[in-house]
């Protein structure tokens, strides 16, 4: 069996669906998939559209079941989601009757550790984390769609999850907002030193977020690299990162990788 010693623990994983109606065919979507994480890494995954990222990342928050293989998370098999895997989607479902600080405070709601000021006080705590001081009363429909990211990353993280679980977070939002979030989520991991998971298909996103990037290849997903970032661009990232030869050269090859499995789709195998 696979060594289960890392913090998380992705081993052989596969996932097929099963067709809607007759006569269509299974569709399998991850090929025995394994990866390890360490606490406080951030990893992404990166790979062309409908090759299965969204679907693994479901699969180890407990939100589908593997056809094959396991999850294993701080040492206990992923069976269901609840509140140690912390979920941010693209878009957010916030309470539009809800303030910015209410929005963040239900984060807490199954937080059986915490008193009612205690759970407070951790609101407040990552309305500030995330920047959001000045904006705590106004309701989450009075608020940009970049605030409005900030509000779920700072709900979640309010959860007191073991691993944060982001899938495309930021693809709706404009370049210039992606950035800044960008840069100010790897200020918070930096901050609050959890495990990270966070799809992307944009490449140059991938480069400045992560520790490590796992390349997936077209439908069904299977790992074809796995870079280490950190050995080809040391030290702190900021903005000045991309504008680096070190972070240039890495996304050109990523870029490279990527297109060899786009390439893939392209030929009909999507
Ligand atoms: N519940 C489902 N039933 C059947 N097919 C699905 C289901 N969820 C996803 N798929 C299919 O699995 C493939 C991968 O989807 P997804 O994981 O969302 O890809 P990605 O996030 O990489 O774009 C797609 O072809 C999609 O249509
Ligand atoms: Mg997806």
């Amino acid at each position: 069996m696979a060594v289960r010693d890392h913090f998380l623990n992705v081993v052989g994983v596969s996932k097929t669906f099963e067709p809607d109606s007759a006569g269509q065919p299974p569709i399998r979507v991850i090929d025995h998939v394994s990866m390890d994480l360490e606490a406080g890494e951030f990893a992404v995954y990166l790979g062309p559209s409908g090759c299965g990222k969204t679907t693994l990342m479901r699969i180890v928050g407990g939100l589908e079941i593997a056809s094959e293989g396991e999850v294993i998370l701080a040492g206990e098999r992923v069976v269901g989601p609840d509140r140690r895997k912390g979920m941010v989607f693209q878009a957010y479902t916030s309470f539009p009757w809800l303030t910015v600080l209410e929005n963040i405070r239900f984060g807490t709601r199954y937080r059986g550790d915490l008193d009612a000021s205690e759970k407070d006080e951790i609101s407040r705590h990552y309305l500030g984390l995330v920047g959001l001081d000045d904006f705590a009363d106004f309701y989450v429909n009075r608020i940009s769609g970049g605030m409005r990211q900030r509000v779920a990353i700072a709900r979640t993280l309010a959860a007191g999850p073991d691993i944060l679980l982001m899938d495309e977070p930021f693809g709706a939002l404009d370049a210039q907002t992606r950035e800044f979030l960008q840069h100010q989520l790897l200020e918070i991991s930096r901050i609050e030193r959890k495990a990270v998971i966070f799809v992307t298909h944009d490449v140059e996103e991938a480069v400045f977020l992560a520790d490590r990037i796992f390349i997936f290849s077209a439908r069904p997903a299977r790992i074809v690299e796995e870079i280490r970032v950190g050995e080809v661009i040391p030290g702190k990232r900021d903005l000045a990162t991309k504008e680096t030869r070190a972070f240039f050269d890495l996304r050109n090859r990523v870029r490279d990788l990527m297109r060899g499995e786009s390439a893939g789709v392209e030929q009909g195998m999507e």
